[in-house]
């Protein structure tokens, strides 16, 4: 199985070398070491499993994340209390680089998040600075001070140190990658708008 996680690890390089918004939010570090992680399978993610890309240019890296599915250490963090139970029905992410990842580096964080259709992200904030950038489906963005926007592949966003935060999604489902920065250990708040 490590062979598929170091093939996603070399797609995404690939998609730095290309992406300048990507390239220029944060270097991907050259040290990253294999960490061999007890898989976590959620429910979510068997929606992930039958969902096949439209998209040409990140298809690849859609197709090795639903290939990888029941080896990953899936994620949700959330409590049901501050997110609601269809949320976390609909919802998982996965830490792929970072300091608990399935490659480990204490230089940026990148993580892979999915939401199925019909779904809401409610508003939070965090101290690091975050890029998320769509890989497939669509998703509608919002954050206070900038204006809403629906997000398709290729598509990122840009959500500044505290800047409160949502998303959306209605009848497409959206995979993303997930960027941070700095302050790699700050922990995520959910707030009112
Ligand atoms: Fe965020």
């Amino acid at each position: 199985m490590e062979k598929l996680f170091k093939n996603l690890k070399k797609e995404i390089y690939k998609l730095w070398e290309k992406n300048l918004v990507l390239s220029n939010f944060t270097k991907l570090p050259k040290d990253l070491i294999y960490n061999e992680l007890q898989s976590n399978i959620i429910e979510p993610a068997k929606k992930l499993k039958t969902w096949k890309s439209n998209s040409a240019k990140t298809g690849k890296i859609h197709d090795i994340i639903r290939e990888l599915i029941p080896y990953i250490s899936w994620k949700q963090t959330y409590e049901e209390k501050d997110v609601g139970k269809s949320f976390l029905e609909k919802y998982g992410y996965f830490e792929f680089f970072g300091s608990t990842g399935h490659f480990l580096t204490k230089e940026m964080s990148l993580y892979v998040i999915f939401f199925d259709t019909n779904n809401f992200y409610t508003w939070h904030n965090h101290e690091a600075d975050e890029l998320y950038f769509v890989l497939s489906g669509s998703a509608k963005f919002e954050s206070v001070g900038d204006k809403s926007e629906i997000l398709t592949s290729m598509k990122t966003r840009f959500h500044k140190s505290f800047q409160p935060h949502s998303l959306t999604t209605y009848n497409e489902k959206c995979l993303s990658l997930v960027i941070w920065r700095d302050k790699l250990k700050s922990s995520i708040q959910v707030v009112k708008k």
